[in-house]
């Protein structure tokens, strides 16, 4: 059954680390599209899924490579708009008969270009531009090594920049667009319209919103679980809290939620959370105490991947031995978004670089014997939230900021022990306690204290202290992929200090880590 009625877009996906981004900014103009992976869009999948447009991503390889991966022969004749970015714009030309040269390290002497540029226009206007160009040149984000040197025919240049000749290229005759830049980005600023222009001229109506995600969800769910039980992962987060919901909405009583307290959880978490999804949402909820399990098997461990990989590997063992107590349990529900996905592989097995083994999609076994649901994996934070209010979570909750499903293990850099952990959910909880009584909790993407590896000294009354050291982490962002720190002022970064100090015993030090993200990742591990 298919069950989308909507005009969709597909995006062709070349393997590159924000892929995903298109598909976002697809949808802040409320269409609908699909992304997938290069190896899997053969010409039947292509005329099967019969897609209004298609949007080639960038990728990290070379068309000059041979085997290099390429689009589908017959998008070329479908006779719908397409947009190339990137490697996409590269593909494009050397199907259609243009000529891209290699970057230097691929002995071609392409020019490269990474970061900032900027783009001017040529004297003619196109409909894809209308808008783009708000002064003389406009900003835009490059990251690529080769560059066309030929164009395909057809094809005339309506932007250029001083690295690359052809930023801005298309056929109007056959609505083939192409742009060397990554128009996806926040660093191309206007890069939003440039989606808008091409949504619009492909004829989308913009009849794609959150609701219309939640019933296909839905659908989806029920299509793939049919009359079988399903065990949900709680972590006590946003995410799987909004997964367990959709899920329920879709099989009901077939859903038995399992919240695994592992020992890294904040402060009075566990009753917290168990509390509102029993009385609050009616849902089944099993409480498993697996703090000595996991705690032990930490113990003596600090390197995060092991870390990671440990905790990732008893959460599976931990929902196996409840799923083996729950008649007919087939599925494992997770709460798992598109940004642990794309760190981890990237989207749908494409060829993207692994930066942290995300404990929800890097641990799992092979043969774990069950099924995997995860209906949230394309979603970022926000969408998520979005989601949480169409299925009538509370406010309160949905606004949570984010908690990862390693929890407190990952900000505990180095050995974990249940003295550091004691300590870190003390300051933590006076710290969100602060963030909160100033107002700024609403405005802060992500906030907690991390307890470091170091004792210092210190002067406390008359005496010395030799306690342990933390960092204040917040940080603003849209969807966790890229992020900067929160700016606190003076006064409220000196009072937190002072109070942590003061009411959590085993810190005589506070620090306020500045690292955005890149850089940084946004978690210590
Ligand atoms: P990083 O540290 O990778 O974090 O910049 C980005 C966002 O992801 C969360 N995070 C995780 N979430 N499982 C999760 O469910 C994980 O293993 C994991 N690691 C990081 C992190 O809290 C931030 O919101």
């Amino acid at each position: 059954m298919d069950i989308i009625e909507h005009d969709r877009l597909l995006i062709i996906d070349f393997g590159s680390q924000v892929t995903q981004l298109i598909a976002r900014r697809l949808r802040e103009q409320n269409v609908f599209c699909e992304i997938l992976p290069y190896q899997i869009v053969t010409d039947d999948v292509l005329a099967e899924m019969a897609p209004k447009a298609v949007i080639l991503s960038g990728g990290p390889d070379s068309v000059t490579r041979e085997g290099s991966p390429r689009a589908p022969e017959s998008l070329w004749t479908m006779g719908i708009p397409v947009l190339g970015i990137c490697y996409g714009q590269q593909v494009m030309m050397e199907q259609l008969g243009g000529k891209v040269l290699g970057g230097k390290n691929t002995g071609g002497g392409g020019t490269a270009e990474f970061g900032r540029a900027y783009v001017t226009p040529t004297e003619e206007r196109i409909d894809l531009l209308a808008g783009w160009f708000l002064g003389e040149k406009e900003q835009a984000w490059m990251s690529h090594g080769d560059h066309v040197a030929k164009l395909a025919p057809g094809f005339k240049v309506y932007g250029t920049s001083p690295n690359a000749p052809f930023a801005v290229t298309a056929d109007l005759e056959r609505n083939f667009y192409a742009v060397q830049f990554h128009p996806e980005v926040h660093h191309t600023p206007n890069g939003p319209t440039l989606f808008e222009n091409f949504v619009r001229l492909a004829g989308f109506t913009g009849d794609w919103t959150m609701e219309a995600y939640k019933d296909i969800a839905i659908e989806k769910i029920r299509e793939q679980v049919g009359d079988k039980q399903v065990i949900c992962a709680l972590s006590g987060g946003v995410d799987s809290s909004v997964a367990a919901a959709l899920l329920h909405e879709a099989v009901g009583d077939q859903l038995t939620c399992v919240f695994v307290d592992h020992g890294l959880l904040r402060l009075n978490e566990a009753d917290e959370v168990v509390a509102m999804f029993r009385d609050h949402m009616n849902l089944k909820v099993i409480h498993a105490d697996e703090v000595d399990l996991f705690l032990g098997e930490l113990e003596g461990q600090s390197d995060p991947e092991t870390k990671r990989k440990i905790i990732g590997r008893l959460f599976i063992d931990v929902f196996q031995k409840y799923a083996n107590e729950i008649e007919g349990a087939e599925f494992l529900a997770q709460g798992t978004l598109y940004p642990d996905v794309i760190e981890s592989v990237s989207f749908s097995g494409g060829p993207s670089v692994t930066i942290k083994s995300h404990h929800n999609v890097g641990g799992l076994p092979e043969k774990m014997g069950l099924k995997l649901v995860e209906p949230l994996r394309e979603l970022f934070k926000d969408e998520v939230r979005a989601l949480g209010h169409e299925l009538g979570l509370p406010s309160s909750f949905i606004g949570r900021h984010p908690f990862p499903g390693p929890g407190l293990a990952i900000r505990c850099p180095g050995e974990i022990t249940r003295e550091k952990l004691e300590i870190l959910r003390k300051a933590d909880a006076v710290y969100i306690d602060q963030i909160r009584r100033h107002g700024l909790y609403d405005e802060i993407w992500q906030a907690f204290v991390a307890i470091l590896p170091v004792r210092t000294v210190g002067v406390m009354g008359d005496g010395r202290t030799y306690d342990f050291a933390c960092a204040l982490r917040a940080v603003t962002s849209v969807d966790g992929m890229t992020a900067d720190y929160y700016p606190f002022s003076h006064e409220f970064l000196g009072e937190t200090a002072t109070r942590i100090i003061n009411e959590v015993p085993g810190i005589n030090r506070v620090t306020y880590d500045i690292t955005s993200k890149p850089p940084g990742t946004i978690e210590w591990e």
